[in-house]
């Protein structure tokens, strides 16, 4: 059985791993070796229903190198630190890693099997042992679209993105839900009196979430009530780093090689928990019958599901109130638009936390168990 060492499971994205990896039986199969940055020696989490020993130092290099496997939710900064120091110590095994640190470097993969099964394989056959899981909209969109994508039928992509809390972290999380609270205690007896008027209440609402009180340490600026139209830090393209990310690992991800597919639009954060959504314009290659575009789309991969384009069902399961929690990757709202036969509109959701984050991470580890 491989020796895993797991980092960063106590967090939010580790928390979600390691839920899944309770689910789908994958503690049986590794002898897992529970890492900590500040509780080394304590008792190891019982998780897949065994005494897991004792917590060993996130930072020891020579227990870190006694690993098979390391999988780390642990994030960025600690990726920098611990990973080089790892490999220059002569350690051969596979790092397995969800934050974003090491996805561009020329001898690493990003991960999402169902899209790239083939370069995975490729990378294990060629000796590459740095597997990293894609951002997290990059990835949504892949498993949404793949169908189109693997028959090279898409000449480009804009997706403009609805981004949930979750992917600027547990904190936001529950910041998102305490403005929303805030929101509704400032307005609370004008909406219990029937009689008063509704500009009266909008009128306050805008002065407390544009006001001191409202509170926003975490976004720094109101999400409830509002949204907030940039992701990530400022690049000189005029592009967000977040938007910047799409074409690079998308493609990445894909091996297009020389033959870079156009994948650009605006990323922007909304109220919503954990599942992150995407409204897609895309021109195709050629112009296809919609009902031909949806069976591609369809038959990708077991997680995608094609939602008819009318009202009723988009509204029930073309949400994230309908998605969280769940693999389940709904793609809907598919029609031509105006401006030609090749242009297609489509919309997806999908968890940030499974798909978006842990489920490659583990599917992995799964590959390597094979
Ligand atoms: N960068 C993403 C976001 C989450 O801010 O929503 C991590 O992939």
């Amino acid at each position: 059985m491989l020796k895993t060492g797991l980092v960063g499971w106590r967090g939010m994205v580790g928390s979600v791993l390691m839920q899944r990896m309770e689910e789908e039986g994958d503690f049986a199969l590794i002898t897992p070796q529970f890492f900590t940055t500040s509780q080394a020696g304590k008792a190891a989490p019982a998780l897949g229903g065994k005494d897991n020993g004792v917590l060993a130092d996130a930072y020891d290099i020579r227990a870190l190198g006694q690993q098979d496997v390391v999988i780390s939710c642990q994030g960025g900064d600690y990726t920098k630190d611990v990973y080089p120091k790892l490999r220059e110590s002569g350690w051969q095994g596979y790092w397995i890693d969800a934050a974003s640190t090491l996805r561009m470097a020329d001898d690493a993969i990003i991960v999402l099997d169902p899209v790239n099964a083939d370069v995975i394989n490729q990378g294990l056959d060629t000796g590459i042992k740095t597997y990293v899981g894609g951002n997290c909209t990059v990835s949504l969109m892949l498993l949404a679209l793949g169908g189109l994508f693997e028959k090279g039928l898409v000449e480009w992509v804009a997706p403009m993105t609805y981004q949930a809390a979750s992917g600027s972290g547990a904190q936001n999380m529950r910041e998102l839900i305490t403005q929303m609270g805030a929101i509704h205690s400032d307005v609370r007896d004008q909406l219990d009196n029937p009689a008063t008027a509704i500009l009266d209440i909008d009128r306050q609402v805008s002065e407390f979430i544009n006001s001191e009180e409202y509170p926003k340490d975490h976004f720094g600026v109101p999400l409830a009530g509002s949204l907030i139209p940039y992701i990530d830090s400022q690049l000189d393209s005029g592009q967000s780093r977040e938007e910047w990310k799409a074409q690079v690992e998308a493609n990445k991800i894909m091996g297009s090689g020389d033959r870079q597919i156009p994948i650009d639009g605006l990323c922007v954060r909304v109220g919503a928990m954990r599942c992150h959504s995407q409204a897609m314009t895309m021109k195709l290659t050629q112009d296809l019958p919609l009902a031909e575009i949806e069976a591609i789309l369809a038959a990708h991969n077991d997680w995608v599901k094609v939602i008819p384009n009318d009202r009723e069902a988009s509204m029930k399961e073309l949400t994230p109130a309908a998605v969280t929690g769940t693999l389940s990757i709904p793609v809907g709202r598919i029609r031509k638009l105006n401006m030609g036969p090749e242009y297609i509109s489509a919309f997806t959701v999908g968890d940030q936390l499974l798909w978006g984050a842990a489920e490659p991470l583990r599917r992995m580890l799964r590959i390597l168990l094979n």
